[in-house]
């Protein structure tokens, strides 16, 4: 604990913590990979098959769920639901469906009390980052998401660690399942095995470029955050983040339901961040946009190569992302989160805004 609260070099715990994506995921992947591959993780855990899966969780740890719940349906085709906890009195669950509660203090009383609806029905399996939490004890078998202590209110290194044990700890289920064999597992595992390269290069590629393009949008009143499929989680958690640290408006939306209202946000100069997974028909939507003169800040793209920083175009990062024999990875740009932190963090400091202590949150929620 001692040495969590030590910031080193950093300014803030922020910084220190979004720099240590990469050794987290790095250090997660020796300890579970090969784990994964066998099916052997998922037998660990003592837990019956299922049929469906509901997640349910809040805040940046729905955002991993949903990242979760795609990889879910895109690898198994297993169907998955997602559940804001502070709603799940409205959600129906039917026999046979694993309920993964997912909450990085495992305090949570949305979360706490979404396990009172389901638990007695349901399998529960919890992921956190907290293994002596309400939660952990209340479950039914628990995934420790290895991120170490996170001080910064905004969740950042428990969100890529939640993604990468949540997602392995599926491709396991779906190997002792049958669903999937141990090649395709090999396969998938061996990909994760490049994020922590990738987390890398996207803070490599970001770090020079974001003061920069903050500038030139730091006056802005709101952005709109535009993802498609499996980016889409990701364009939701830039938006969480952006406006619990720099108090803007910030939403996210999928790229095609901009034509259906939110284009008429867009004027001249209105920051609109696109979340790049190699879905081709994102770029019409971009140039609609375009078209009433936003200011698109572009992060991904995949195999683009970085054009000069201009008015329009601030290309964040352009590494490609994790390509599977099946296409893009299943779980999405997860490197995309880096820079998305990273550009929060800048414009809240830039804005005067202390980035560890966001006003009005905090970062265990035990009421509801
Ligand atoms: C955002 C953030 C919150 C939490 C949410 C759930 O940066 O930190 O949205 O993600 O309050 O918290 P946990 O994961 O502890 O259940």
């Amino acid at each position: 604990a001692a040495e969590a609260l030590d910031l080193g070099d950093h300014t803030d715990h922020m910084a220190k913590e979004i720099e240590e994506q990469p050794a987290v995921v790095a250090e997660i992947l020796d300890r579970i990979a090969g784990r994964a591959v066998d099916g052997s993780m998922w037998a660990g855990l003592g837990l019956a098959p299922f049929e469906r899966v509901a997640v349910a969780a809040c805040g940046t740890s729905l955002n991993a769920g949903q990242v979760i719940a795609t990889a879910l349906r895109g690898l198994g085709g297993v169907p998955t639901d997602t559940v804001v906890a502070s709603e799940a009195d409205q959600a129906v669950l039917t026999p046979g469906t694993l309920v993964v509660a997912i909450s990085q203090s495992g305090e949570t009383a949305d979360v706490l009390r979404a396990l009172d609806r389901f638990a007695d029905r349901h399998q529960v399996l919890a992921l956190t980052n907290n293994l002596h939490s309400s939660l952990a004890r209340r479950a039914d078998a628990v995934l420790d998401c290895h991120a170490g202590p996170e001080i910064g209110v905004a969740a950042t290194k428990t969100f890529t660690a939640q993604v990468v044990v949540g997602v392995s700890a599926m491709i396991s289920a779906l190997v002792a399942s049958g669903r999937i064999d141990r090649s395709r597992a090999l396969a998938l595992v061996g990909d994760m095995q490049r994020l922590p390269g990738l987390l890398a290069g996207a803070a490599e590629a970001s770090a020079d470029r974001i003061p920069l393009l903050v500038s030139s949008v730091r006056d802005a009143s709101g952005f709109l955050f535009l993802g498609r499929g499996a980016g889409l989680p990701f364009a939701a958690e830039g938006a969480l983040k952006l406006k619990e640290l720099s108090y803007r408006w910030a939403e996210a939306y999928p790229a095609g339901e901009l034509k259906h209202g939110p284009l008429a946000l867009v004027t001249d100069g209105t920051p609109v961040v696109v979340v790049e997974n190699g879905e081709h028909k994102i770029q019409a939507n971009v140039a609609e946009v375009r078209a009433r003169g936003g200011f698109v800040i572009t992060i991904g793209g995949v195999g683009a190569d970085v054009p000069a920083l201009g008015r329009d175009a601030g290309r964040l990062l352009s590494r490609r992302t994790a390509v599977t024999d099946q296409g893009m990875s299943t779980w999405g740009p997860l490197e995309s989160v880096v820079p998305l932190q990273m550009l929060a963090r800048e414009l809240a400091l830039q804005l005067g805004c202390d980035v560890d202590k966001p006003r009005n949150l905090a970062k265990s929620v035990t009421v509801e």
